[in-house]
């Protein structure tokens, strides 16, 4: 079988792959890393999604060998620093504190993409189209949303100074429902 040379959250991974292997495939058993899902392996509901190169693709329908020499961005990548997890990460746990979380890494690394793509213009408009492909199966969509735009820069009135802000600050102004003993956060390995 031939090597799979990639980087993988910043660090240099290689592994063996057969040249049918799918990239969720390759990143759950050879690269163990088990937060990606794969729901459907048909493109239709998103939990696969990670980043190559920078975009957002369901990587149950990309070939581990067309990721050859790409960057891949998973969403262990985005708790790399403990201290300081990712903006995405803190708001989809302060909003998103359903059961199931099966659907949440992939729509967490769409939210990145789409985050990234979008910046300040991110609106409830387009955070609705964006996740099109991306179906959540038991929560609904609603905590999702107001998560993404929580994780969003604002948009700030000309003239004043930027500041540092993260889902934390947003989590002080929109307070989450309480989860009634709904359970832990939304990630979960799976
Ligand atoms: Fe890839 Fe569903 S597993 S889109």
């Amino acid at each position: 079988m031939p090597d799979i040379t990639l980087t993988v959250n910043g660090a240099p991974r290689r592994a063996e792959a057969e040249d049918r292997t799918l990239l969720v495939e390759f990143l759950r058993r050879q690269l163990g890393l088990r937060g990606t899902h794969a729901g459907c392996d048909t493109a239709q509901c998103g939990a696969c999604t990670v980043l190559l190169d920078g975009r957002a693709v369901k990587s149950c329908i990309v070939l581990a060998a067309a990721a050859e020499g790409a960057e891949v961005e998973t969403v262990e990548g985005l708790s790399r620093d403990r201290a300081a997890p990712h903006p995405v990460l803190q708001a989809f746990e302060a909003f998103h504190r359903r059961p199931c979380g099966f659907c949440a890494p992939g729509m967490i690394m769409a939210a990145v993409d789409m985050i990234r793509r979008h910046g300040e213009a991110l609106d409830t408009a387009t955070v609705r189209h964006e996740l099109e492909g991306n179906l959540c199966r038991c929560a609904g969509y609603h905590d999702i949303i107001r998560a993404i735009l929580a994780a969003a820069p604002t948009r700030r009135p000309e003239g004043r100074r930027p500041r540092e802000r993260n889902a934390t600050d947003a989590a002080d102004k929109l307070r989450p429902r309480p989860d009634h003993g709904r359970g832990p956060g939304a990630v979960r390995d799976g």
